[in-house]
């Protein structure tokens, strides 16, 4: 296989805004309990948050992580997690039958995010309650004090700029659904009231949670047609999966999530269009990643426990690969998705794993999310690519490449992904264009064994590894991408 690419600094699409490489902690399964907060673990701090998943989630380098839910929000008082800890409610969070001991509530993730270096982005329960709640909450996180709900909170405001009005309220399995109709109404008014006591907050309208949803489209059109001068952003939720043994269209599903993204920004543009708005708005893919959702189809009838075993996917290196391709493709949308969010951090269909008492590692799908988040700073190049393609069963036919480039003063970075089983790719790229360049550096995610996982026995069985392939001279580059590939290559 051969591929070509050209790369020009002229072929810009837009800033990378360091919001892209957001995380997500929901109270769901153990990942807040047991995940990022064990008080009786060896390595705890002073407030019980666990320093060894700390570490990880500093090292991951994600800059912004949503929370607290995902569905758990849309039942949540956030009252209860608020006040001397011996004295808040065990409640039943119905989202996934599990006991909430309230534990963990916003000042304790408050705490939390300033000791790992992360900005929160919040969600409000537009579910069971509304207005009132969510007003309260800005008050208490961002009011400076003289207010009663400033005052219960106490030290400086939090500061908190971006706001999620609820989650996936198109979706019948979410405590307090909504037509598109209720839902545009409730979340005009409560942004409205967010932002008499807050001006300065960013807003989240909910999207659809899913391409696939029968509503997809026409949710966009009524809620923005409501609130678009409301808000800055509409949500994008989007999971991916290998079905039955069809790996070619699951190593391709980055052309379904770029798709999903062109008809939203076109649906945005659209309501733009005919209400005469000024502004654009912008897209948050608030929760993205590979997720097994038929291995899980029988957990619907959970036993009430406290941070159950939920939804914990154990990533391979062609779980890997992908999650790097979904990154690409993000970053392709760099001119109109400023917040991405991959769902979720600890333990429930996550980054990092950890065992209650015992260790943390990273999963397999770490290592392209850390790199990208690293190295992908600066402006995003499109670059002109001839390829081979193939037939896939789900999405037609489609490039064996997939890449993107990244361009700042410190060089520029390719991201490529070979979706080729089988076959390595010879990659030759032409950076004439380019200020004169004199090293390249190949890392690689690719394995003998595509299925490769990491464990908490072999942690480090599947890492990035350096290939000392590339050949640079007179500004043309070639470079061989192993089969079922993802590779980040180095320029300056
Ligand atoms: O991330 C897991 C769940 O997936 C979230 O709670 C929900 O928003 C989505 O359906």
């Amino acid at each position: 296989l051969v591929s070509t690419m050209t790369i020009d600094p002229a072929f810009r699409i837009g800033e990378v805004d360091p919001r892209l490489y957001g995380s997500f902690v929901e109270h769901m399964g153990r990942c807040v309990y047991t995940g990022i907060h064990e008080p009786d673990h060896p390595t705890a701090d002073e407030h019980g948050f666990r320093r060894d998943t700390a570490d990880l989630v500093r090292e991951l380098g994600t800059p912004l992580v949503r929370y607290p839910g995902g569905n758990f929000v849309s039942g949540y008082r956030w009252e209860d997690g608020i006040g001397p800890v011996e004295n808040r409610p065990t409640r039943l969070d119905l989202a996934w039958r599990s006991l909430e001991t309230n534990h963990v509530g916003v000042d304790e993730f408050m705490t939390w995010a300033r000791t790992v270096g992360v900005e929160p982005m919040m969600a409000v329960n537009l579910g069971t309650r509304g207005i009132d709640a969510a007003r309260s909450l800005v008050e208490y996180c961002n009011i400076a004090s003289g207010t009663y709900w400033s005052d219960l909170r106490g030290g400086s405001p939090y500061g908190i700029k971006t706001w999620c009005l609820g989650n996936e309220m198109d979706g019948p399995w979410q405590i307090g659904h909504k037509t598109a109709g209720e839902y545009a109404r409730l979340a005009l008014e409560t942004a409205k009231a967010m932002r008499q006591v807050d001006p300065s907050i960013e807003l989240v309208a909910c999207g659809s949670s899913g391409r696939q949803m029968p509503t997809f489209g026409s949710w966009e059109a009524t809620v923005l047609g409501e609130t678009y001068d409301a808000v800055d952003y509409v949500s994008l939720h989007g999971y991916y999966q290998q079905h039955d043994d069809d790996r070619d269209s699951f190593l391709a599903c980055a052309t379904d999530m770029d798709a999903f993204i062109d008809e939203v920004v076109a649906t945005a543009d659209h309501v733009r269009a005919v209400g005469r708005h000024r502004k654009r708005l912008y897209l948050s893919f608030d929760e993205w990643n590979v997720w097994y959702q038929s291995r899980f189809a029988g957990e619907t009838n959970l036993e009430i426990e406290q941070a159950p075993r939920l939804i914990e996917d154990v990533y391979s290196v062609t779980d890997a690969v992908v999650v790097g391709n979904l990154l690409i493709s993000l970053l392709r949308h760099a001119d109109r998705v400023k917040i991405g969010c991959q769902a979720q951090l600890v333990n429930v269909i996550a980054t990092i794993m950890t065992e209650p008492g015992g260790p943390a590692w990273r999963q397999a799908s770490f290592h392209p999310y850390a790199l990208t988040t690293r190295y992908g700073r600066g402006t995003v190049l499109r670059p002109a690519i001839t390829a081979p393609t193939h037939e896939t069963a789900r999405h037609g036919e489609v490039p064996l490449l997939d890449a993107v480039a990244v361009h700042s003063d410190a060089g520029t970075v390719l991201f490529a992904v070979n979706r080729s089983q089988t076959q390595p790719m010879t990659l030759e790229v032409d950076l004439r264009a380019l200020p004169a360049l004199s090293t390249a550096t190949h890392t690689v995610i690719a394995d003998d064994d595509p299925d490769a996982v990491n464990t908490a026995q072999h942690p480090d069985r599947v890492t990035p590894r350096d290939l000392d392939d590339p050949k640079l001279d007179g500004g043309r580059l070639q470079v061989t991408l192993p089969a079922l590939s993802w590779n980040m290559i180095r320029l300056s």
